[in-house]
């Protein structure tokens, strides 16, 4: 045997015995979801692996508001939050009752870091003639202030909807979704100014020119990138319209500005389309971002299982917080509900 097939061959065993690992891992975490009565909800942005655990076991993959909404309606007594952690902490918002864990306690999000509470309470404390609206990237303390919670999928129509009322709005923390709702909507915003490490790299011009070389492919955008980003879509939506547009848009290639973990479900969901991923730097760029969000990456196989096992890593908001910041997230829940049932004709919002 020459010396490049013997490292050939340990290289293949070693793969081989970290693929039996992983396979005995899952297997572990599956009995371990059975026996605690949990359920597994992960975002799109997630390991791959996390996304089909999830699938496998009846638990969910979805976006931020789907994964609040699947939360509150299923019956398991302990939900295992893989994402970060305002998704973990909506879900004890809504679920006092239930145990909510987290593979890592540590996944933050710098939309949530970009607005600390006690800034953001002077900030709405110096604007009393507005209505509150914050993202759901947030703390429960800075929920807990709001008149109203909104994820990427919902500000828009509810930002019509206030506006069409006469209100004037406050909006935090996410700059490039605020302005982006602002240019839509054409509503009075005052904007917070944090942003999202991961959609904040994308890059206009470099886009530009990745149009060119593939002219068929339709662009899709998160509205967490900057504007000259959103000017190139041919659709801006949240990471679930974004799976949805691919799976039913007729083009056969996608470029797609968001974080490279939602990959994993648009192959899933249309398997023959092609998915090109939106540059991360421009012209002379020394270094690029990779589109990944490293706080969802902090979300592995490994701490799940000793989530699971430990029973540690459980979200608590102390009480007083939390019933202040269940009026907003409920208010969202309800206005979503509502227009669901507008858009299906089966009664009036
Ligand atoms: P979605 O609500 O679209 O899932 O977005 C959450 C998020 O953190 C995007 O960066
Ligand atoms: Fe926050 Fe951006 Fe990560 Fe989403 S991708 S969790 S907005 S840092």
């Amino acid at each position: 045997m020459t010396a490049t097939t013997a490292s050939a061959t340990r290289l293949s065993h070693f793969g081989s015995v970290l693929d039996l690992d992983r396979a005995q891992r899952i297997q572990r975490i599956k009995a371990l979801l059975k026996k605690e009565d949990a359920v597994l909800v992960a975002h799109y942005y997630t390991d791959a692996d996390l996304q089909a655990l999830a699938e496998e076991t009846g638990g969910y993959v979805s976006d931020s508001l789907d994964m609040a909404r699947f939360g509150h309606t299923h019956k398991a007594q302990t939900l295992v939050v893989a994402g970060v952690r305002f998704m973990g902490e909506t879900a004890k918002i809504l679920n006092p009752e239930k145990r909510v864990l987290m593979p890592t306690l540590d996944a933050t999000c710098s939309l949530d870091e970009g607005c600390p509470n006690d800034q953001f309470s002077a900030f709405c404390d110096a604007h009393p003639d507005r209505t509150v609206v914050v993202y759901a990237n947030t703390s429960a303390a800075v929920k807990a202030r709001a008149d109203w919670v909104v994820t990427s999928s919902i500000a828009l129509r509810l930002v019509r909807h206030l506006k069409s009322r006469g209100e004037k709005i406050l909006w935090a923390p996410d700059r490039h979704l605020g302005d982006y709702v602002r240019r839509e909507s054409g509503a009075d915003m005052l904007l917070w100014q944090a942003s999202c490490i991961v959609h904040d790299e994308f890059r206009a011009q470099a886009l530009v020119e990745l149009k060119r070389q593939h002219p068929e492919a339709d662009v899709l955008v998160h509205p967490e990138s900057p504007a000259s980003v959103i000017a190139e879509a041919d659709m801006v939506g949240s990471t679930s319209a974004m799976i949805e547009a691919a799976r039913t848009r007729p083009a056969k290639s996608f470029i797609v500005a968001t974080d490279n973990g939602i990959l994993y479900k648009m192959r899933q969901a249309a398997p023959h389309k092609e998915f090109i991923e939106a540059p991360t730097g421009g012209h002379g760029a020394t270094c690029k971002s990779c589109a990944h969000c490293p706080w969802m990456a902090m979300n592995t196989l490994a701490n799940l299982e000793e989530t699971l096992l430990k029973g540690h890593n459980e979200i608590h908001i102390e009480e007083p917080i939390r019933v202040r910041a269940l009026r907003p997230v409920e208010r969202m829940l309800n206005f979503a509900a509502s227009e669901k049932t507008a858009v299906l004709g089966l009664g009036n919002a």
